[in-house]
């Protein structure tokens, strides 16, 4: 745990990173690992993640993120998109999912259907959207934290027009929008950031010991 706090102490939100250094395809793999073991409501990952490395697409996307430099210097750019409806087709697909993997009747997961129909499902379209993104940062938090075990620098950033992202990545036909991003990459030497002490609430402040 010592250990798991020191890696969470040498992380930052890097503000440079070194645009030589990349990512080994294995690294990516153990981080997106990461998103793809992250917990959300009722499991039902009402997100996908988009990688990417494409440097035209980066240099579009840099522009709809107020230039920040993150953007194209990073190893990799990951674009958290959450979806904007949750309908009856894409619960049952879920509810599939569950009774191939662990091998068990459909019928025996009426009583997860019918709470997913009676809470979710209710929902109003931008209630569902807020829950969907809310997930997607609940994936954002692992990342980071995984990263920061394997020390591998990361940026999360909410600094983007999501509109444009969505425009530029195609996301409304895909039933998606953009909710959050992050970069990860090595930081450059001449990042001042990762000198700077970190600024939190202190413990009185932050927690209550009821
Ligand atoms: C959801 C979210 C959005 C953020 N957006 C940006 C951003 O657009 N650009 C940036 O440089 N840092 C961004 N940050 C980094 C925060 O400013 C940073 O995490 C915070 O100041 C704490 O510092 P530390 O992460 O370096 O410990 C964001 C952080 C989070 C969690």
């Amino acid at each position: 745990m010592e250990k798991y706090n020191e890696n969470l102490n040498w992380r930052y939100a890097t503000k440079k990173f070194d645009p030589e250094q990349k990512l080994s395809k294995d690294q990516v793999e153990t981080l997106l690992e990461s998103i793809q073991l992250s917990a959300s409501s009722y499991g039902l990952q009402p997100y996908e993640v988009f990688v990417i490395e494409d440097e035209d697409i980066r240099k579009k996307l840099k522009a709809a993120s107020w230039d920040q430099p993150q953007i194209t210097d990073a190893s990799h750019l990951l674009v958290f998109a959450n979806l904007t409806e949750i309908n009856e087709d894409y619960v049952n697909s879920y509810l599939k999912n569950i009774s191939k993997t662990r091998k068990l009747d459909l019928e025996k997961l009426k009583g997860l259907e019918d709470m997913l129909k009676n809470t979710v499902l209710q929902f109003s379209q931008e209630e569902k959207s807020i829950w969907a993104a809310n997930q997607a940062y609940i994936a954002l938090g692992n990342f980071l934290s995984a990263a920061a075990s394997q020390k591998i620098d990361t940026c999360p950033m909410e600094g983007f027009d999501a509109a444009k992202y969505d425009e530029i990545l195609g996301l409304k036909d895909k039933g998606l929008t953009t909710a959050v991003i992050a970069t990860m990459g090595f930081r450059s030497e001449e990042d001042q950031a990762q000198h700077a002490t970190k600024v939190r609430k202190n413990k009185e402040e932050l927690f209550h010991l009821i």
